[in-house]
């Protein structure tokens, strides 16, 4: 049975660092306030005219490496970004053009917000399985701070840019268990009525402009612990797995209450949640692969290891994915 094994991951943050201190120069809010709400201490902001296909190329770059591999190896890239280059073309082209891919393959650009990793993770999946892609390069990116209202306190202090990649390749190898290498299921939804919860007031067919993050910071965490723990226990059962044998749960980095609430909820214990929220903020579709490259990178994930993802965005969207690395 084909899988969507996992070769490596990269992962890139502008050097722009700004703290929670910095923060506090800016709108009425306090260091103490974002850390305690949040568990977020700092984020990084990408430098003028640097662009979310930058971000993505320097964490594709650092991906290709870890894998041994060269842009000429990918035959399709899936992109999750809610901050793209342009309106078109996708911001997935221009990295396959950085990336030495030519004219191979296919690349393009998904949008789920804050489940967009899930999301293109899921596609690249798909589309290996389907026989039409045989090695993916799968990024989420953001320059997220473009999106952000810097005179509102409720949004602005949570999100940062960054970007993260994860390379899949086509394996037979497995006898299609779920002690074989790869991504064992993915599992996505969304419910456009409770689009008005999460959104950006502007957009090429409605303002002619690009808009800001408006939030019901209030309800977003309430759907968040319950739509992220639902897609978690859907993907366990799916696989006959509890949550003793989850090694690691690698989650969407938007709070740390969130992951908190999430983890305890599954009886997932916190030695086994890689909390990166800390260093970064909300990122968006990059915060996952950010945090599995810190937890491969460091160590801590080690080949084998049975890695639990999960996301919620606005959309609705949210998903998980179980993966064995
Ligand atoms: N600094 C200081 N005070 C603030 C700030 C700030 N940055 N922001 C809000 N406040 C004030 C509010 O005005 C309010 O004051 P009031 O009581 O006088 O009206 C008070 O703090 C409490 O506000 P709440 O909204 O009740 O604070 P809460 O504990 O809910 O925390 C937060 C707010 C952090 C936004 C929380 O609701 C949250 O994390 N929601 C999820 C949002 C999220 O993660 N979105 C990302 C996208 S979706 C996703 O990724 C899952």
């Amino acid at each position: 049975m084909r899988r969507s094994v996992m070769l490596s991951c990269g992962s890139y943050l502008p050097e722009k660092v700004l703290t929670n201190e910095e923060m506090a120069k800016i709108v009425d809010t306090s260091a103490e306030w974002i850390e305690q709400r949040t568990g977020i201490k700092k984020r990084h902001v990408a430098a003028p005219g640097q662009k979310t296909s930058d971000l993505a190329t320097a964490a594709a770059m650092k991906a290709l490496k870890a894998a041994n591999l060269q842009g000429s190896d990918i035959d399709l890239i899936v992109l999750a970004t809610t901050s793209p280059d342009n309106t078109f073309p996708a911001t997935a082209v221009t990295v396959q053009d950085n990336i030495g891919m030519g004219g191979k393959g296919f690349a393009f650009d998904i949008q789920a917000v804050c489940s967009g990793f899930i999301y293109a993770l899921a596609t690249a999946d798909n589309f290996i399985k389907a026989g039409q892609a045989k090695r993916a390069l799968v990024i989420g990116a953001e320059h997220f701070t473009n999106l952000l209202d810097w005179t509102d306190r409720t949004t602005c202090v949570l999100f940062g840019d960054g970007a993260g990649a994860v390379i899949l390749e086509a394996s037979d190898d497995g006898k299609g268990t779920k002690e074989d290498r790869g991504i064992l299921s993915t599992h996505l939804h969304s419910e456009g009525a409770l689009r008005n919860l999460l959104y950006v007031d502007g957009g090429p067919s409605s303002t002619r402009t690009v808009g800001h993050v408006k939030m019901n910071g209030k309800e977003v965490f309430r759907h968040a612990v319950t739509r992220m723990s639902e897609a978690i226990v859907e993907a366990m059962q799916a696989n006959k797995v509890t949550a003793e044998d989850v090694r690691w749960l690698v989650p969407h980095q938007a709070n740390k209450r969130i992951i908190d609430a999430t983890a305890e909820k599954l009886h997932l214990t916190p030695e086994k949640v890689v909390v990166t929220v800390q260093d970064h903020g909300n990122t968006s579709a990059a915060s996952i692969p950010l945090a599995l490259s810190t937890a491969v990178e460091d160590g801590r994930i080690q080949r084998g290891d049975l890695i639990l993802m999960e996301a919620m965005g606005g959309g609705l969207t949210w998903g998980a994915a179980l993966a064995r690395w």
